[in-house]
């Protein structure tokens, strides 16, 4: 199963964690529709931690969903799901016990895989928790590999082991399509500054086929909800989503859809953003300037299909100011005879730029560029 571009859907844990049922998630997959969201290319509504009983079936050795949070039964739940066009992710471990301490699949990985299959999941979250210090995480990520593989249905494989292990270097060989490379995120500024400024030696282990996810989303959480924590205001969402686009990261929102608000749902849905995010050549972008005198103010370049560059101005530090960007970092010297043609993804502003600039970016703010190399 090849998955071209980085995935992108919405998973119940940042907001609802243990609170979720059947009704939740019908709710969700209508407003995925209603808003747009689908149309945008938001597909995948995954199910997180805590949709089962605590206890497998005696009998049959299977997890059994919560008859109280989904009393219809999963099956019913993913048949409304790809009745809206969307599909339908659901959530293991590969240790003994989940993180919330329901059942995990290890040693049950081919019965499970074959369970998610029966229930129609097309995506499987895979966490590593609780898992026996005998076994490590690639013999832990290969078996279930192998089990999704064999399970008769295709199933992206979005492995979460937090970045242990140097993940980075053996988790595309065990045939996931995902894998989390660091630890929870909670929704403020703080921690999401610190997952994308740990991600930046990381940048170059994204790509077709398996990417580098950097946790679901915060936006429109507001400091509410199951990892709200200080919250963060909309300048530090849009600079949220401007660095998950840039770094080729998967985009699953954490905030409840039902009720975001026009701005975040235009940010979220953002045309030239997406683009940036989901460009068929998926390279990785790279950092090409850090102030040394002012770490944390950085420009990152995406190289994209059709000769364009994306270009993202990020003031990750805590006061406002100039970010300066030499041309040459890209390649571009003055005696190239070439400019870049810019046009800032938010405002519409547009610009022709030979050598340097030095653009004064707000604190927690960003601007992002389309360009194009042009005779100048
Ligand atoms: C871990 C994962 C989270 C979430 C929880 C559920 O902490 O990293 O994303 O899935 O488990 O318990």
């Amino acid at each position: 199963m090849q998955i071209k571009t980085p995935p992108m859907g919405f998973n119940t844990w940042n907001t609802f964690g243990e609170n979720i049922s059947d009704a939740l998630v019908r709710e969700t997959a209508d407003a995925m529709v209603k808003l747009g969201l689908k149309d945008a290319g938001y597909e995948y509504l995954v199910i997180d931690d805590c949709w089962s009983k605590r206890e497998r079936d005696p009998e049959t050795g299977k997890i059994v969903p919560d008859p109280v949070k989904f009393p219809y039964g999963m099956k019913a739940l993913s048949d409304y799901v790809h009745e809206k066009g969307l599909k339908f992710g659901m959530y293991s471990c590969a240790g003994v016990r989940t993180c919330a301490d329901y059942p995990g699949s290890f040693d049950h990985e081919f019965l499970d895989a074959e369970t998610f299959a029966e229930y129609g999941c097309d995506f499987l979250k895979y966490d590593f928790c609780y898992k026996p210090s005998t076994a490590n995480g690639p013999v832990l990520y290969h078996r279930m590999s192998m089990a999704l593989k064999s399970c008769g249905r295709d199933i992206l494989f979005s492995a979460c082991n937090w970045g242990s292990d140097e993940v980075n270097k053996w988790i595309r060989s065990t045939g996931a399509h995902m894998y989390r490379s660091t630890g929870d995120i909670n929704d403020s500024w703080a921690s999401m500054r610190d997952i994308a400024m740990s991600q930046l030696d990381n940048l170059a282990y994204s790509a077709p086929g398996c990417y580098n996810d950097i946790d679901m989303l915060t936006i429109g959480m507001y400091g509410k909800g199951n990892v709200g924590s200080l919250g963060c205001n909309d300048t530090e969402y849009k600079t949220q989503f401007a660095l998950w686009c840039i770094y080729s990261a998967p985009l699953m929102l954490g905030g409840d859809i039902r009720t975001m608000t026009d701005g975040l749902l235009k940010l979220v849905t953002n045309r030239d953003l997406l683009r940036i995010n989901q460009d068929p050549e998926a390279r990785p972008a790279f950092l090409a300037t850090e102030m040394s005198w002012f770490p944390g103010r950085i420009v990152l370049v995406k190289h994209l299909s059709d000769n364009e560059l994306a270009v993202g101005f990020f003031n990750m530090t805590e006061t406002g100011g100039q970010i300066p960007f030499f041309l040459e970092n890209i390649g571009l010297t003055a005696s190239s005879g070439r400019a870049l043609h810019m046009r800032e993804v938010f405002t519409g502003e547009e610009r022709t730029v030979k050598e340097f600039m030095n653009p004064v970016v707000e604190a927690h703010d960003c601007s992002v560029y389309l360009c194009r190399i042009v005779k100048a």
